[in-house]
């Protein structure tokens, strides 16, 4: 039983340590403010170096939540063999840097554990399947599929004994035949089998694993869609014809990372008003 009086209806995710990937910006960015808002001390991991004065004003931002939520910023590309251990190795080494001069963390007597890993990172190519050449491919797999299986596999031994959660963040493109998308959309297909096998290998350990797949919603890759599938979406949104916003995706995102989440696993969740081609 929850006990009213205590914090968790405040600060439902108070003491845990999130990673979020792709937090510059977008999607990645709400989400790292929304598990932060809710009390989760969050890495704000990003690659671009032009990208390092957005990361720093989000952490000012979560900074200046009432209860000041610590946060971690790790540079690292996961389109590279090599991106995802850095990335753990590095949020880890600051962690402990933290704890030991008791700055910056909530609890400084904490074991560097993982609870919460948000694999929300991505990027997409526009290209017909005849001009498909192998750097599209392996723009798009290295980072939307290779990069979290090898970031997932470098958090897995920092994993929270029991309760930690993987969130992959997929597409509502993975079910739907977007025409020119075929490597974006398929990338967030494999994302879906490996939310579903990495939860039926992973469950035993306490450990969920889901997948929650947005609609369209206004960013900086939204952008490069071509404007034909984004009005065709909108048009098919049952919820009042339109874009989602980042805080409608982020909320969902967030849920699933605290209790509520507790006995989902191996899920996709549509976040998209309802939009389903299939
Ligand atoms: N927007 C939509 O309508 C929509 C719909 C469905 C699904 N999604 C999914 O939601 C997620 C976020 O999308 P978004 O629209 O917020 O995208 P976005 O604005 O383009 O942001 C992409 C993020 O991914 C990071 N990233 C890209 N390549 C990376 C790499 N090699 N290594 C590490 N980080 C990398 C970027 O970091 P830098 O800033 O450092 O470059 C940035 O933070 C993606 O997985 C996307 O597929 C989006």
């Amino acid at each position: 039983m929850s006990d009213s009086s205590s914090s968790e209806f405040r600060l439902p995710l108070e003491g845990k340590l999130a990673i979020v990937t792709g937090a510059s910006r977008g999607i990645g960015e709400g989400i790292a403010f929304e598990l932060a808002r809710r009390g989760a001390s969050v890495a704000l991991a990003y690659t671009s170096p032009s990208s390092e004065p957005q990361v720093r004003a989000l952490a000012e931002r979560i900074r200046a939540l009432p209860h000041a939520a610590p946060t971690f910023t790790v540079q690292a590309d996961l389109a590279t063999t090599e991106g995802p251990s850095h990335l753990i190795m590095n949020l880890q080494a600051q962690f402990r840097a933290a704890a030991h001069t008791g700055d910056g963390v909530a609890h400084p007597q904490r074991p560097f554990v993982i609870d919460i890993l948000v694999n929300n990172a991505g990027c997409e190519r526009v290209v017909p399947l005849g001009q498909i050449d192998v750097a599209d491919y392996n723009e798009v797999y290295d980072v939307n599929v290779r990069g979290v299986i090898l970031l997932t596999q470098a958090a897995l031994p920092y994993l929270a004994a029991a309760g930690a959660r993987v969130l992959n963040i997929g597409s509502v493109g993975a079910r739907a035949g977007f025409q020119d998308l075929s490597l974006y959309c398929s990338s967030k297909a494999a994302l879906e089998a490996l939310t579903r096998c990495w939860a039926a290998e992973l469950g035993r350990r306490g450990v969920t694993v889901n997948c929650v797949s947005p609609g369209p919603v206004q960013s900086a890759m939204l952008d490069k869609i071509p404007a034909e599938i984004v009005e065709m979406q909108k048009a098919q949104t049952p919820v009042q014809n339109r874009l989602g916003t980042i805080e409608e995706v982020a909320r969902v995102v967030a849920a699933l990372a605290g209790r509520d989440g507790d006995w989902i696993s191996g899920q996709v969740v549509s976040a998209s008003g309802g939009w389903a081609m299939y």
